[in-house]
């Protein structure tokens, strides 16, 4: 397996604490500007597998828009139910304000 960054989006196109789904390798992936960085996770509540896309962003914090369960963007973790499974994270990297992930092929 090879590590790849690949280019998914620019900072300018995300206001602050909103977010945007991008596909990666058949994968959702949401992009999240926050005011502690950039962050990003599977688009996929893991709670009943719904996009987390819309969900409102607090700090490190998403919840998700269904029924509200809370994790934490910066390591996937759940803070709060009806969700117990942490979320996949990947890893961002950042260039002027072009944003990549870093996936597996
Ligand atoms: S689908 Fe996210 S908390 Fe239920």
């Amino acid at each position: 397996m090879k590590d790849n960054f690949i280019q998914v989006a620019d900072i300018t196109d995300i206001d602050l604490n909103q977010s945007v789904s991008v596909e990666v390798g058949g994968k959702a992936i949401l992009i999240c500007n926050t005011e502690n960085g950039v962050f990003a996770v599977e688009d996929r509540c893991t709670h009943t597998d719904i996009p987390l896309c819309g969900g409102q962003i607090v700090g490190n914090l998403i919840s998700c828009p269904v029924h509200g369960a809370v994790f934490d963007l910066s390591d996937g973790s759940v803070q709060a139910p009806p969700a117990f499974e942490d979320l996949e994270t990947f890893e961002v990297k950042i260039e002027d304000t072009s944003i990549s992930v870093k996936y597996l092929k």
